[in-house]
């Protein structure tokens, strides 16, 4: 089986180890000289939304998949008439505007915080008035790592909030004094078989990813996290792995966002369950059978962000992936994975690890 993807960034790249073993062979597209993805299948270098290369890449393969969301819909669409595209593109047209995404959890009866779309400092102002202060004000499009979003505390923050963001289509969402975050992450295959990860408590630092243990030993948060993907992948008639982060406050989850892809939070999958989350999406995109992931313990993962330095390297019980990105700073260049047979051994590991790595 040959499959496209759009990306050849890390994501791409565990993509791409994980189909090596699946017996199947990957191509991607990145305008990047040398991707991580690179070491892993043939990189047709193009932008995102260059028709012509698109095209090739469909030629190319039996079905495409992205790991990237910055990708023209419409582009995804018209590759859609000669070969499959999994996840459906209209999913990604959903989890491309923050309005829209809130819009499908609220019609599914999901809970999230309050918000109003953000044309203008009026609405601003409204939107204040609705939902009061703290909030924050997002893009609808093209946020990532916690760009493009601005907190405002006071009245008197407007100006600077509306000169850093105004230009943009604005959400405002109603700040959530959280207990914690959590994701979950789930696949559905054509035939409607799905499965989901157990939920991942994440810890977030200057808006980007830095920690993830799974699994969250709740019961009812795990139940009601299952229910809320369910209804989502369901209503989307998704194909391929989803990945919904929440808030958590005490025995309620409100819902943030939706990624149609594999996600930073699920990579302790890749020695903390089988299968893993990149294995699954493969599954779930070429129609195999969905296996209901077995954990091999508590895992824990570590982001390595703007350097990878050498204490990093040969810790032991720890499993480092490196992506062969140069270092720059606030980049995601590699990560650590633990998994021990206790929480509280995970947490151990994890902590000599943070102390290591700084
Ligand atoms: N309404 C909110 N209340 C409190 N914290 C928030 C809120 N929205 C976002 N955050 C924090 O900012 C992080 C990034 O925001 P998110 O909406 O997930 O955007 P992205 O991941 O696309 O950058 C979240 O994981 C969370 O830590
Ligand atoms: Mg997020």
């Amino acid at each position: 089986m040959r499959i496209g993807i759009i990306g050849a960034g890390q994501l791409g790249q565990m993509l791409g180890f994980a189909a090596r073993d699946l017996g199947m062979s990957c191509t991607f597209i990145d305008p990047s000289p040398n991707p991580p993805a690179a070491t892993c299948g043939r990189v047709i270098r193009a932008p995102f939304d260059d028709d012509d290369a698109l095209s090739a890449l469909a030629a190319d393969c039996d079905i495409v998949t992205y790991e990237f969301e910055n990708v023209p819909v419409e582009a995804l669409e018209r590759i859609g008439e000669q070969v499959p595209v999994y996840p459906p593109p209209d999913a990604l047209r959903q989890a491309q505007d923050r309005l829209a995404e809130k819009q499908l959890f609220g019609s599914l009866g999901i809970s999230l915080p309050a918000y109003r779309p953000v044309d203008s400092i009026d609405d601003l102002e409204n939107a204040i008035e609705a939902i009061g202060l703290p909030l924050v004000l997002k893009t609808r499009r093209l946020g990532y790592d916690g760009k493009g979003q601005c907190v405002v505390r006071h009245r008197a923050d407007i100006e600077t909030a509306w000169r850093q963001l105004g230009e943009s289509e604005l959400i405002a969402e109603a700040w959530v004094d959280f207990d914690c975050e959590v994701s979950a992450i789930g696949a559905r295959n054509a035939a409607g078989e799905i499965i989901i990860y157990p939920l991942t408590q994440n810890e977030h630092v200057d808006g980007i990813l830095r920690v993830s243990r799974a699994p969250v030993d709740d019961e009812m948060l795990t139940r009601r996290a299952e229910k809320i993907m369910t209804a989502l992948l369901k209503s989307l008639s998704y194909v391929g792995v989803l990945t919904l982060e929440l808030f958590v406050v005490g025995d309620q989850l409100l819902a943030n966002e939706f990624a149609p892809r594999v996600h930073n939070s699920g990579h302790w999958s890749i020695e903390g369950a089988i299968p893993s989350q990149f294995t699954s999406h493969l599954i779930a995109i070429s129609n195999g059978h969905l296996e209901a992931p077995q954990l091999r313990g508590y895992a824990g993962m570590l982001n390595l962000i703007g350097d990878i330095p050498a204490a990093a390297r040969g810790i032991p019980e720890s499993h480092l992936h490196d992506y062969g990105k140069d270092a720059r700073p606030g980049r995601k260049l590699g990560h650590i994975t633990v998994i021990a047979d206790s929480a509280a051994k995970r947490d151990r590991l994890l902590a000599e690890i943070r102390e290591k790595t700084g």
